[in-house]
């Protein structure tokens, strides 16, 4: 079987590490490299966090910093609420020894779509910003993504005001750059990722593993389920990104309506709203694959054989 070529982009982010762990060691997958963005904490501390999870798990992806504040607007917003002072608060990790690689992720990202044969997926579970930018710095890879598989944006409420959800607001102008790309396109929003609530028994289940996928996967949701339960009340954290890699190791995990979304980059209160038209109001031409059920049992099943793969 052919191996699904992909990059990943992401913030990390309790629940990108997880994504992570997912996408590195699965027989399906073949992870390019994991390029880092500004987003659950500045990119720096994202940087470090992804390292320290490929360190952690003995991952051999190269690992790529990028954009530190989104395309247009100044100032980076974070979500240290949810993701704490580090960015991945919880797990501890030995000293640092791994080492970013010297070049950008936005010309690692280019340079790696322009060599390929038009077969690599994208996968971003952090706001937009470097994709985005490498669409525009060199328009030419446009035509050879394969697709972006995105976690971001909801049909109906978002997590950080009424409309919008966290990736798409913390960079709605690069999501509206990939929205507009007319690459096919699907997105994992808050209307699938709150179907997969982490409870206390998951996390039982998990740790039964007893491998070091395992160990990371309980330290990371402990925190992550505690400070969901503070903002929002929950007793399981949605574990939103991981199911990006679930899509891509079983598309059955999902399913998707192909309708026309857009990213509401004019609006006050609806600014960073993704407007997907569910119910094809406007007659505008399809663009994106929006999620609307998962397969909760399937989807476990999928985190739970990639925590195996470690042992
Ligand atoms: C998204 O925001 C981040 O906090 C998570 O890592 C996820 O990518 C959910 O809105
Ligand atoms: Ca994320």
């Amino acid at each position: 079987m052919e191996k699904q070529k992909l990059i990943l982009d992401c913030d990390p982010g309790h629940d990108d590490a997880v994504a992570i762990m997912m996408a590195a060691k699965n027989p399906a997958l073949d992870l390019l490299g994991i390029t880092v963005v500004a987003g659950n904490q500045t990119i720096e501390k994202t940087t470090i966090n992804a390292l320290n999870v490929t360190q952690y798990l003995n991952i051999d992806v190269p690992v790529y910093s990028g954009c530190g504040q989104p395309m247009v607007r100044e100032r980076p917003i974070i979500a240290a609420d949810i993701h704490g002072k580090t960015g991945l608060d919880g797990p501890n990790f030995k000293p640092l020894e791994r080492k970013k690689c010297s070049r950008h992720a936005v010309n690692f990202i280019i340079d790696t779509v322009m060599d390929s044969d038009d077969d690599i997926t994208i996968v971003t579970t952090g706001p937009m910003t470097n994709l985005a930018m490498a669409m525009r710095m060199q328009p030419l890879i446009i035509p050879k993504i394969k697709q972006v598989v995105f976690m971001g944006g909801s049909y109906q409420n978002g997590n950080v005001t009424p409309a919008a959800e966290f990736n798409i607001i913390a960079d709605a102008e690069a999501a509206y750059v990939v929205f507009t790309s007319k690459r096919p396109l699907v997105m994992v929003g808050l209307d699938v990722t709150r179907q997969a609530l982490c409870y206390p028994k998951i996390i039982e289940r998990m740790a039964k593993n007893d491998n070091e996928a395992a160990s990371l996967f309980s330290s990371l949701m402990e925190f992550f389920c505690k400070t969901q339960k503070e903002v929002f009340g929950w007793e399981g954290g949605p574990l939103h990104d991981p199911i990006t890699i679930a899509y891509l190791i079983d598309p059955t995990v999902l399913k998707t309506k192909y309708v026309n979304a857009t990213v509401d980059i004019k609006g006050v209160e609806s600014y960073g709203r993704t407007n997907c038209d569910m119910f094809n109001y406007n007659h505008w031409e399809p663009n994106c694959n929006v999620s609307y059920e998962l397969d909760i049992e399937k989807f476990w099943n999928i985190v739970e054989s990639s925590i195996q793969q470690y042992s």
